[in-house]
């Protein structure tokens, strides 16, 4: 981070009201009420501490219902529906994501929506319904995994490029049930979009690199499958290393914002069938730029 981001947020946003939750990723913002209506400095003061931390908290934020959720999250960008599943009624962009309904568990390491290539740059979540126990999210620095390579791995990374699309393999997945199958075989995967990434992105706001991978990578170009799935779980193992990572214990009202550029989370799915729901809404991104220039590229193709 630049200075002048750090004397930004101090202008606006005392510092001791910013208390990072772990040495490399997340901070609680403390004191700050979120609504749509707050001041230009204290929206840059956010997009800074964002950049900085990768993901940021606010407990008690009860007041937010779907209106002022888009309308505080729109000050950072146009937002954008889910391109499989749209948005909620009356709402440009919130997705409800509800354990009763299919599909909704996302207790897999990914950056959302990573199957399109301007996937979005920031997603803001709200806990409307969460249960007693369980129910963690975990999100992981991109940028931070990417700087534990040593060079001749960077270098690797740097030159690779991986695929991405939306055929869900639920057979890998344990924990998913007959409705979930139902739900991606008829409507998840009823279109596939797939882009080819870089691994490695230059942030457009920071300069940093990081690593784009995930769930959603199918195969690495050039390399044959094994050595390809080898190379993928090096680089996933360095993303998702402990210390690598910070853990959020829900309350209801709790919001979390993350930049899903230079992040991946995971939803545990630890609360068994209580009732969770929380609420999504999305700022569209930008097209992924490599090292060396050049852009991601989205091929969309009906899967059947
Ligand atoms: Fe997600």
């Amino acid at each position: 981070m630049s200075e002048a981001a750090f004397i930004e947020i101090d202008s606006v946003i005392p510092r001791a009201d910013v208390v990072k939750r772990t040495a490399r990723i997340g901070a609680e913002i403390r004191n700050l009420k979120l609504s749509g209506d707050l001041p230009d400095q204290t929206i840059a003061a956010l997009n800074g501490a964002l950049l900085e931390h990768k993901v940021i908290f606010f407990r008690d934020q009860g007041h937010l219902d779907d209106a002022e959720h888009e309308r505080f999250a729109q000050r950072f960008g146009r937002l954008v529906p889910h391109p499989i599943m749209g948005a909620a009624k009356g709402t440009t962009s919130v997705l409800e994501i509800d354990l009763r309904q299919a599909g909704n568990r996302a207790d897999l390491w990914h950056a959302d929506l990573t199957m399109i290539d301007a996937y979005p740059k920031i997603v803001v979540l709200r806990a409307a319904v969460i249960p007693p126990f369980g129910g963690d999210t975990v999100w992981s620095n991109t940028v931070a995994a990417y700087l534990d390579l040593s060079p001749p791995l960077q270098r690797l990374a740097d030159e690779l490029w991986a695929v991405h699309n939306n055929a869900v393999d639920y057979t890998v997945m344990p924990r998913a049930r007959e409705v979930d199958k139902e739900y991606w075989d008829k409507v998840y995967t009823r279109t596939i979009y797939e882009t080819e990434h870089p691994v490695v992105r230059v942030h457009p706001e920071t300069g940093e690199r990081a690593l784009v991978l995930g769930d959603p990578v199918r195969r690495f170009i050039g390399l044959p499958k094994y050595d390809g799935q080898r190379l993928f779980d090096l680089f996933q193992f360095h993303i998702t290393a402990p210390e690598n990572t910070v853990r959020w214990n829900w309350r209801e009202g709790d919001v979390a914002m993350w930049d899903n550029r230079s992040t991946q989370h995971y939803a545990i799915s630890d609360y068994g069938d209580q009732h969770r729901q929380v609420r999504r809404v999305t700022i569209d991104g930008e097209v992924p730029i490599s090292v060396d220039g050049k852009c991601s590229v989205m091929r969309i193709r009906p899967s059947k």
